[in-house]
């Protein structure tokens, strides 16, 4: 550590870096290594939406668009979450064009939370949203899921964990990492808990296409729920277009608007070409996105399957592209086992703990590689429980 670490503020010197960008780091520089870590697709993104994205920059459209998104992106959005997900959002003032569902959740923290608020969340969950709440001086307060009740939120856990001061709820289903989800009766208990503690609830559904079991139903359809939802979407996971970073938030006026102020002074607007891509894939998407379901589903039944066999208990996903097998039977702790099984067989998986401590005793294995690679993995991995097991 140099000498400037003294400029950098407690909170965010007190943050820890992020678990997976770790074992990512050791991943990429390793030879033959099989990596069920990153969670991102193998696939390229489909050739229309890339096609769309080219005839943008041949066109010359290169400049800054509405601080809000262009006119054709928010009209294409509305559109499509009224027919996917219910509610109806005017794209003139309920609808924002974001750097990914990251900057979409990171603005929302930023417009909404006044210092010391306290923010609901269950965990495991995805890495970013217990830091993001800390550096708006804001505090997370975990709620616990567990592999019994497939990882699905419980709202009486969630009951027990409320405090005065919980100002906002983030949800995610289907959830990274676990792949729980939550069905309509489960929704209804939480949206109920939200209007009786008058909360905000943050509805990150990037996964929900990638929904294996069951019809994915959106928190902010149900009554009562629009006006207290802001609703996170994006379009790195479903349609593969990571690199293309972009994604929306829709909600009501007055909370979106807050957000447009927090997004005009840190990033102005998405990218143009990036927006004219998601119009692209928005309107004719689908069938690619079937596709790459398909293959993730086929997947998943495999790595699960495989899993289980191994003496690894592992419940079936039911969306997102995660497997998280129990892993205390080997007698290790989550860290031990990802940094033993990378050494000893280059087969790099996370430790559940980088989901929060709620994950400890797991390790999450991502399958959105390809089905060789999977299949490698499983043989490596049973070699690497056979070397533990006879030792
Ligand atoms: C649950 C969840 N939310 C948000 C993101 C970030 O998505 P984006 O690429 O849209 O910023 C991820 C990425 O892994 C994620 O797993």
């Amino acid at each position: 550590m140099d000498s400037s670490s003294r400029f950098v503020a407690r909170h965010v010197a007190s943050l820890p870096k992020s678990g997976i960008r770790d074992f990512f780091a050791i991943v990429s520089k390793m030879k033959d290594a099989v990596s069920l870590g990153i969670g991102e697709p193998d696939f390229v993104t489909p050739y229309h939406i890339r096609e769309a994205a080219i005839a943008s920059l041949e066109k010359g459209r290169t400049s800054y668009t509405d601080n809000r998104g262009t006119q054709q992106f928010r009209e294409e959005v509305s559109r499509y979450v009224a027919k996917n997900y219910g509610p109806e959002y005017d794209p003139e003032t309920e609808i924002l064009a974001t750097i990914g569902v990251s900057e979409a959740l990171d603005i929302l923290l930023r417009a909404v939370l006044n210092p010391g608020d306290k923010v609901l969340y269950h965990e495991p969950c995805y890495v970013s949203y217990a830091p993001s709440v800390a550096l708006c001086h804001a505090e997370a307060i975990p709620v616990r899921t567990v592999s019994a009740d497939q990882f699905a939120l419980d709202p009486a856990a969630l009951r027990a964990a409320w405090q005065p001061g919980c100002k906002l709820l983030v949800i995610n289903f289907p959830t990274n990492p676990t792949g729980g989800t939550a069905d309509r009766a489960k929704l209804e208990a939480i949206a109920k808990f939200a209007i009786e503690k008058d909360l905000l609830v943050a509805s990150d559904e990037i996964y929900s296409e990638l929904t294996f079991e069951g019809d994915h139903v959106s928190i902010a359809s149900l009554p009562g729920m629009r006006e207290r939802t802001i609703f996170l979407h994006g379009f790195s996971k479903a349609f593969a277009m990571t690199g293309f970073r972009i994604g929306y938030a829709c909600g009501p006026a007055a909370v979106i608007d807050g957000m447009l102020k927090v997004h005009q002074y840190g990033i102005m607007c998405a990218p143009i070409m990036s927006q004219e891509a998601a119009v692209e894939a928005l309107r004719n998407g689908r069938d690619s996105m079937l596709h790459m379901r398909y293959k993730y589903r086929e997947r998943r039944d495999f790595i699960v399957r495989r899993f289980n066999e191994l003496g690894l208990p592992c419940h079936l996903p039911r969306g997102a592209f995660y497997a998280f097998p129990d892993i205390t039977s080997t007698g290790m702790d989550s860290m031990t086992f990802a940094q033993q099984l990378l050494e000893q067989q280059k087969v790099a998986m996370v430790p559940g703990t980088a989901f929060g401590a709620a994950g400890a005793g797991f390790c999450r294995a991502s399958f959105s590689t390809s089905y060789e690679k999977i299949h490698e993995a499983g043989e490596r991995i049973a070699r690497f429980l056979d070397t533990i097991r006879k030792g």
